[in-house]
């Protein structure tokens, strides 16, 4: 065979290939809202930028007459490419090719780009579309995963790994993406389950639709397994690029700094009158979240996911800093065994990364009730106090009004670790609620309501905190962006080390 005829044989090989499941196939993919394989790795990574590696694997199984099928690309594109000109490794499985199911070789092409991602200290993300195990390849479809599974959690707090949920994943698929740092689900055509409403029907009675028992939404919105939801496939990809744009590539590097032209300097004059009279009216935090980072520009995670407590990254003169804040507006801010699990997992991702924390206080209380107790909020709520005190990234915590007894230990006080305390003048931090405590002490004399008055006046303050140098500074809420850039600045060489150990047993 001459050279030439060589070429045009794998040109010819690479043809079929690229074609995947078919004309009909790639239109039923369309047809249902959903881009393929490789334009969604198109979408994703920068124009030209990608590199596909093993278009060549084929599978090995000879079950069910599978010897016969040719399986394109073993229906998942693998390879690495860059976003905003960094690295970055993909797999996209490919629907159209056996439902994107994952036998032994689809399995090997992603732990490829899984071992590869790590050795490379480079993002992976993962574009899921898949019936899940390809029945015919039995056991050694469920190896595959074993492998995958194993690899995500290597790689965990070495480099970010994103999970989106493009299609289906159910049964033990769901596992890969929970392994990972961030799943993102795109509305209507992505469900995830362990088992689906047919199985459920027959074991539980209960009848249920896909939507209902694992859309986007429900995972988004009740389940808390979802961190974020997409429009459609294009929305999805962008707002991967976007989260990627706040994070380093890995856990030896800083995020990248970005020059967002916000002045450092700029105060905020609307802070100062933010705060109702009555310290038991709500407020907007996402207010002060705006007023004080770069642009008012930030990316929520989990934002219909228990929405008392706001995680989210933004920028403050161009770093990245992980936010977490109490919402007075839900629940009063209460902290409950959801917000606890947000917060902790938030808090430990920005830890791996180098990421600054900044905390938010306004925290009246853990949630009272058998739900929460029976529920295990003893559990939860120390897993926020673990990963505050786990933590060695700067902490800067800023008090805007409640910070109440074992809550505002689990929002970062001094004590857990934080680097700076800054604290507005209507900030209240006491062992417990003032009302409730004067009513403790005060209940059998005839002056209660006075003496209620007194003590709410004295203890319903910063003062006796920053007596004893629990508060840092207290300052008017309109200097809070430059006071809390400034301690961030200053924390930029912070160093702290902890003991060495094979790892800590947070509470889970
Ligand atoms: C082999 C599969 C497959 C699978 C789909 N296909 N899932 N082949 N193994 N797991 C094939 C179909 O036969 C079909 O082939 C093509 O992919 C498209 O599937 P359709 O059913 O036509 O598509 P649709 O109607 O859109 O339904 C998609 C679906 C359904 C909801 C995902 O295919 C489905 O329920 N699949 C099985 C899901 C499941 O039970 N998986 C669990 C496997 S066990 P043709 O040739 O007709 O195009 C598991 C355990 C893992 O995952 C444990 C790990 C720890």
């Amino acid at each position: 065979m001459s050279t030439q005829e060589k070429i045009e044989k794998m040109l010819k090989k690479s043809e079929v290939i690229l074609a995947a499941g078919g004309e009909k196939r790639i239109a039923k993919q369309h047809e249902s809202g959903k881009m393929t394989a490789r334009e969604r790795i198109a979408a994703l990574l920068d124009e030209g930028s990608f590199v596909e590696l093993d278009r060549f694997v084929r599978h090995r199984c000879t079950n069910f007459g599978q010897e016969k099928k040719e399986l394109p690309g073993e229906g998942v594109t693998t390879g690495y490419g860059t976003i905003d000109g960094r690295l970055v490794y993909v797999f996209a499985q490919d629907f159209t090719v056996e439902g994107g199911s994952l036998g032994e070789m689809h399995a090997a092409k992603i732990v490829k780009v899984q071992k590869l991602a790590l050795k490379m200290g480079a993002p992976l993300v993962g574009l899921n579309d898949s019936g899940g195990a390809r029945i015919q390849e039995a056991i050694d479809a469920l190896a595959g995963y074993g492998k995958i599974f194993f690899e995500n959690t290597i790689a965990s707090g070495v480099i970010p790994q994103i999970s989106a949920i493009m299609g289906p994943s159910a049964g033990g698929a769901v596992y890969s993406p929970a392994l990972t740092d961030f799943i993102y689900m795109v509305k209507n055509t992505s469900k995830m389950f362990i088992t689906g409403p047919a199985v459920v029907k027959s074991v539980t009675g209960e009848e249920v639709t896909q939507e209902q028992l694992g859309g986007a939404m429900t995972h988004n919105s009740v389940s808390g397994v979802a961190h974020f939801a997409a429009e459609d496939d294009e929305d999805c990809l962008k707002q991967i690029r976007y989260l990627l744009s706040f994070l380093p590539s890995n856990n030896m590097e800083g995020a990248p700094i970005v020059e967002t032209g916000d002045d450092p300097q700029r105060t905020e004059e609307s802070l100062n009158t933010l705060l109702p009279d009555n310290s038991n009216q709500s407020y907007d935090m996402y207010d002060v979240i705006k007023a004080i980072v770069d642009n008012g520009e930030y990316y929520e995670n989990q934002k219909y996911w228990a929405k008392n407590i706001i995680t989210c990254f933004a920028r403050m003169d161009g770093q990245t800093v992980g936010i977490i804040a109490n919402q007075p507006k839900v629940m009063a801010g209460c902290l409950d065994i959801n917000a606890s699990d947000k917060s902790s997992r938030f808090i430990r991702f920005c830890d791996a990364f180098n990421i600054p924390l900044l905390n938010l206080v306004d925290v009246p209380g853990f949630l009272p009730g058998t739900n929460q107790e029976y529920g295990g909020i003893i559990r939860h709520g120390a897993k926020m106090l673990y990963a505050y005190s786990e933590a060695t990234v700067p902490k800067v915590t800023l008090v805007t009004r409640k910070a109440y007894g074992g809550s505002y230990l689990a929002m970062c006080s001094q004590d857990l670790g934080a680097d700076q305390v800054i604290a507005w003048p209507t900030a209240e931090i006491a062992v417990m609620g003032p009302a409730g405590a004067a009513n403790i002490i005060f209940k059998k004399d005839p002056d209660v309501e006075q003496k209620t008055k007194e003590y709410i006046d004295t203890f319903a303050t910063p003062y006796i905190a920053a007596m004893r140098g629990m508060v840092d500074i207290v300052i008017q809420p309109k200097d809070s962006r430059p006071v809390i850039i400034n301690a961030l600045q200053m924390l930029e060489s912070k160093r702290e080390t902890r003991p060495a150990k094979r790892h800590g047993n947070i509470p889970l």
